[in-house]
């Protein structure tokens, strides 16, 4: 298995399984899939509803030995309506008890926007939480807690952005050592990535296949022809072209899919090993699109905006 590595030493598998969207009654059987077909890497999240459906599986796997705890790599995230501090260990806990696990590789603050507490979804600006109220530092410094607990061994952000990032870097003891973003041809984020390579901060690449589902008909990143002909000269398919264009972009790459065909597809995209002329065509295809735009965190009268969001 090919891995990045974290500053201990420690490793993350470059391909996971993403479960955004894996139906409960679909996501048991793709998980245990993935582990067959070699995935060691799962990208959970509490808002995915689905931990304690994944908890099973990776329980069924370790008990039945097909797969050892310590050689698995499981990802989750911090919800909007978690980040009062004090909220924050609870979380943690709670998803680690779905999971079935003792520890968390990694725990990632899942955007930078506060709801209030037991608000899952917010539905007015009533029920969001100012960015004073719940500064991403206060937060980030119960997440510091939670790893020196042991309760994640590492501790990260997801869809931040540099002057977030930079924030954290400077007022932190404990540095975010991931960052996980959009990241497809469509929306390749360049700057931001080799801003994360001088900070030592490793990227996880989401919905690498454009998500799929979000943009089918309108684009579709398989359906694209320079996709198509560099998947004809490489003898592999459209997915596995832009999975290998993730990796070796050096970004982690967590495809999701609940179809065991497209689970080992997607795997063995690590056998594809695309040439400079290939990288050249895809990054013709930026568009600057974002496809998880944060929107269902703008309220009318709310603390945040598209900007605020994705500050530059
Ligand atoms: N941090 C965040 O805010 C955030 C946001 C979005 C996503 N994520 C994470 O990233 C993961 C991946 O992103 P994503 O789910 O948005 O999108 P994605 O992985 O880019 O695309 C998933 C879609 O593509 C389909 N698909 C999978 N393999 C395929 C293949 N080989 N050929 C054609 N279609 C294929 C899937 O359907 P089937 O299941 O039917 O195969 C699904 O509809 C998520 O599941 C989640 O874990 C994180």
């Amino acid at each position: 298995m090919n891995t990045f590595t974290f500053k201990n030493g420690d490793y993350v598998p470059e391909i996971g399984l993403g479960t955004w969207l894996s139906k409960p009654n679909e996501v048991y059987n793709a998980v245990l899939a993935a582990i067959k077909v070699g995935y060691r890497h799962f990208d959970c999240a509490y808002i995915y509803q689905n931990e304690t459906e994944i908890g099973r599986a990776l329980r069924f796997a370790i008990e039945n030995g097909l797969v050892k705890r310590e050689d698995i790599f499981v990802t989750s995230k911090l919800w909007n309506s978690d980040h009062a501090p004090k909220q924050v260990e609870k979380a943690i806990r709670k998803s680690i008890f779905d999971l079935q696990l003792d520890y968390l590789d990694l725990y990632l603050i899942h955007w930078p926007v506060a709801f209030k507490t037991g608000h899952l979804y917010a539905h007015s600006a009533d029920d969001l939480v100012s960015p004073d109220e719940f500064s991403i530092e206060k937060t980030w410094q119960a997440m510091e807690i939670i790893q020196e607990k042991g309760l994640a061994k590492h501790i990260g952000v997801s869809n931040f952005n540099m002057p977030k990032l930079n924030r954290l870097l400077t007022n932190s003891r404990i540095a975010p050592e991931m960052l996980q973003i959009e990241l497809h041809p469509y929306f390749q984020q360049t700057e931001l990535i080799e801003f994360c390579r001088k900070n030592r901060i490793l990227v996880t690449a989401y919905s690498p296949l454009g998500s799929h589902h979000l943009i089918q008909g309108k684009a579709g990143l398989t359906r694209e022809a320079i996709v198509k002909s560099i998947a004809e000269k490489h003898h592999c398919t459209p997915a596995q072209v832009l999975l290998a264009w993730g990796i070796q972009r050096g970004s982690i790459v967590i495809p999701k899919s609940v179809n065991e065909k497209r689970i080992r597809e997607n795997f063995n995209a690590l056998n594809v090993r695309l040439d400079a002329s290939d990288f050249v065509k895809l990054g013709d295809l930026e568009q600057n699109l974002r496809i998880s735009k944060g929107l269902f965190c703008v309220l009318p009268g709310g603390f945040y905006t598209y900007e605020d969001i994705w500050e530059k």
